[in-house]
């Protein structure tokens, strides 16, 4: 990219070779953009046409209307390249996190044949369409594997990722009604092996799971239940390797991905396997631009959205390769992210500003050896990425000849809705940059007017919504309707992101506007958090709020009332052999949201307090307890309904 007054352009060698290189595709979109995303599905395998592209019942829509697909059947046989051109290049290469162990690729018509005889072995397990099927497994080729096999025949996958807890497992399988369940032995992480399978069991205990599906990972040891379990490789060896794909209609449900909920109970998040497919085909197509040669390392796992979309469907429904890896980008050396780059010869990367914030800070001189030669493009996502993180990735990685994209989505969306096309632009350090052709997404203040430039208020989507948003709530309509059609009516979709848009029409985001955290690209509630803790006995009250951290974007802090008891126990004064009782104390808290959550959530600090700062009605104010700790104005306390609780926090933690 090159840069001209403030904003960047791709340069005139990447935008010759471009996919989208002039304003003719976001014209066209804006004359009709249900026509634009109509003749983009057109591009699609079908195996009926639909007869309506978009209909909408507030806040309900459908699109593609008695349309029929299998996102499968796009991937595979009739994959837009064409199936002979692909079925011998690779699909998925694999690197494990040991650098002993050897990498393994798998071709189109590979991958095809596991993913038959996966899907052939779940239909003799008795699982049928609509059936959920939970998924908790590492980076491996078998995740995607169990994915596809899902779709082939229609069942409808819920990943879970695996570094969440037993209970998180739990909560999701019971809300899903999951009847089978796929997880692994362990995986490798940070050069140790973490035993999942006993997460899984105890996850599954208690809940509608009939078959616990293994795949033989690191060979550790594992308890098994005979007549439940039964390894992957076992199941698998003898199916015949094809199976007829279901034929889906465009509005069944393809999968259900949780988030978390504000108040413990995660949300399934629905999307349909029509909308899904042409979202996800042409977004990566347009905004990675991509070309038959093209090596994805979409740096996500697949437990969360960006892994499901931009690491396995959409890079597959391309026909390119993918790269995915087991384990953390910084192990055992800093710059593993790097050789992995070079080694596979990625040409596309995507990855998180914690992760770049990371490779900065520990890698950053390391990575001057590397001419990243093969990269083309490079992609953002996840959280605000700031300006010096951005001309770092740029020029450290991006070499400044690869467009940078930094996208804007999020779980509901499905795909990629705002950041500028690679061979057009214009591009803005820290700003996600125009809304993909065809989305309609602007800036409400809090009374719905629309904001003026510049101004900042909440982002909203307006119809035609994007084939890919989400559906519903998995069996909870009134969750849907509240989260994003309530603060505007019905036909407005909000986002929860705060943000403005500049004079050029690039959309610059600040974050979540709600009690989610983005700690590490990860997202997390406070509420869920909260939750969590205060299932310990001894809590009486907490809050978490999400304080800003050099690497990881945001990081939980806790505050917590005790009861009385454990309150005057915790002041006691440490003994000269041991830790306090209030760092006991503190470490338990911790242990229950890695317990409840997983080690991603953390708390980085525990506070102990006498009260927390309350409304009037009774709502905790957290972000009263925010300022205090950004050292902004805390504004006109006297609408508390303890105003005093401030000045003691204040002193407690030790804030001037
Ligand atoms: C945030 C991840 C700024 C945002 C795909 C959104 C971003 C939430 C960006 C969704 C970006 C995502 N710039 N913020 N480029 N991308 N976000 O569901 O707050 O894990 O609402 O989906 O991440 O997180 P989710």
């Amino acid at each position: 990219m090159k840069k001209q007054g403030d904003l960047y352009y791709p340069t005139p060698e990447f935008k010759e070779k471009a996919l989208a290189n002039d304003e003719s595709v976001y014209e066209e979109a804006a004359r009709d953009p249900v026509r634009f995303w109509e003749t983009r599905a057109e591009k699609l395998f079908w195996f009926k046409k639909w007869s309506k592209a978009f209909e909408h019942t507030p806040p309900y829509f459908k699109w593609f209307v008695g349309g029929k697909t299998n996102i499968t059947s796009n991937v595979f046989e009739k994959n837009s390249l064409g199936w002979e051109k692909i079925r011998g290049k690779p699909a998925v290469v694999w690197e494990p996190e040991p650098l002993e162990e050897k990498p393994r690729t798998l071709s189109y018509e590979q991958l095809f044949k596991e993913t038959c005889q996966f899907a052939n072995a779940l239909k003799r397990m008795g699982v049928k369409k609509g059936d959920r099927v939970a998924i908790y497994l590492p980076m491996i080729p078998e995740a995607v594997v169990a994915m596809l096999a899902c779709a082939r025949i229609g069942a409808v996958h819920l990943v879970v990722f695996s570094a969440f807890s037993a209970q998180a497992l739990k909560s999701r399988l019971e809300d899903a009604e999951a009847k089978v369940l796929v997880t692994a032995d362990g995986y490798w992480r940070r050069g140790k092996i973490v035993d999942l399978k006993t997460s899984a069991d105890e996850g599954a205990k208690g809940t509608s799971v009939e078959k616990i599906v293994v795949v033989k990972r690191t060979g550790n040891k594992v308890a098994w239940t005979q007549g439940r379990d039964a390894w992957f490789e076992e199941l698998t060896r003898n199916e015949k390797d094809f199976c007829e794909a279901e034929v889906m209609d465009a509005e069944d449900l393809f999968f259900i991905l949780y988030t978390s909920g504000s108040t413990g109970k995660p949300k399934g998040t629905m999307h349909a396997c029509g909308g899904y497919i042409v979202q996800a085909f042409w977004t990566a197509k347009l905004i990675f631009d991509l070309h038959e040669n093209d090596v994805m390392w979409c740096t996500s796992d697949i437990g969360w959205v960006t892994g499901h979309t931009y690491a396995v469907y959409a890079p597959l429904l391309n026909g390119i390769t993918s790269v995915i890896f087991e384990g953390v980008p910084d192990f055992p050396a800093p710059d593993r992210w790097a050789q992995i780059i070079e080694k596979h010869k990625a040409s596309v990367f995507y990855t998180a500003p914690t992760a770049i914030r990371m490779f900065k800070k520990f890698a950053g001189d390391a990575t001057q050896k590397y001419g990243f030669k093969t990269l083309r493009l490079i992609g953002s996502v996840g959280e605000p990425i700031d300006e010096e993180s951005w001309l770092w990735y740029f020029k450290g990685v991006g070499k400044e000849k690869c467009p940078l994209v930094d996208t804007w989505w999020q779980t509901e969306t499905g795909g990629i809705l705002i950041t500028s096309l690679p061979g057009v632009g214009p591009f803005k350090p820290s700003y996600a940059g125009r809304p993909f052709p065809g989305v309609k997404a602007v800036v409400f203040d809090d009374e719905g007017k629309q904001c003026k430039t510049n101004e900042s208020g909440n982002l909203v989507l307006l119809p035609p919504f994007a084939p890919g948003l989400l559906r519903g709530i998995y069996k909870n309509p009134a969750k849907y309707e509240e989260t994003y059609w309530s603060q505007y009516g019905k036909s407005v979709y909000f986002t929860s992101d705060g943000a403005f848009i500049d004079e050029n029409g690039l959309v610059r985001i600040f974050g979540r506007v709600d009690d989610v955290l983005k700690v590490a690209g990860h997202r997390l509630s406070t509420g869920e958090m909260e939750n969590a803790i205060e299932k310990l006995p001894q809590i009486s009250e907490c809050a978490v709020i999400g304080l800003a951290d050099e690497i990881k974007g945001q990081t939980p802090v806790v505050f917590a009332v005790l009861k009385n008891a454990t309150a005057a126990a915790v002041a006691s004064p440490a003994s000269p052999a041991a830790a306090s009782p209030a760092d006991d104390f503190k470490k338990k808290i911790v242990d229950q949201v890695r317990k409840e959550i997983g080690p991603i959530a953390s708390p980085k600090e525990v506070y102990f307090v006498e009260d927390l700062p309350k409304t009037r009605s009774g709502k905790i104010m957290r972000r009263i307890l925010r300022k205090l700790f950004t050292g902004e104005e805390l504004g006109d306390l006297s609408t508390l309904a303890n105003p005093e609780s401030v000045e003691k926090i204040k002193q407690s933690v030790g804030l001037k």
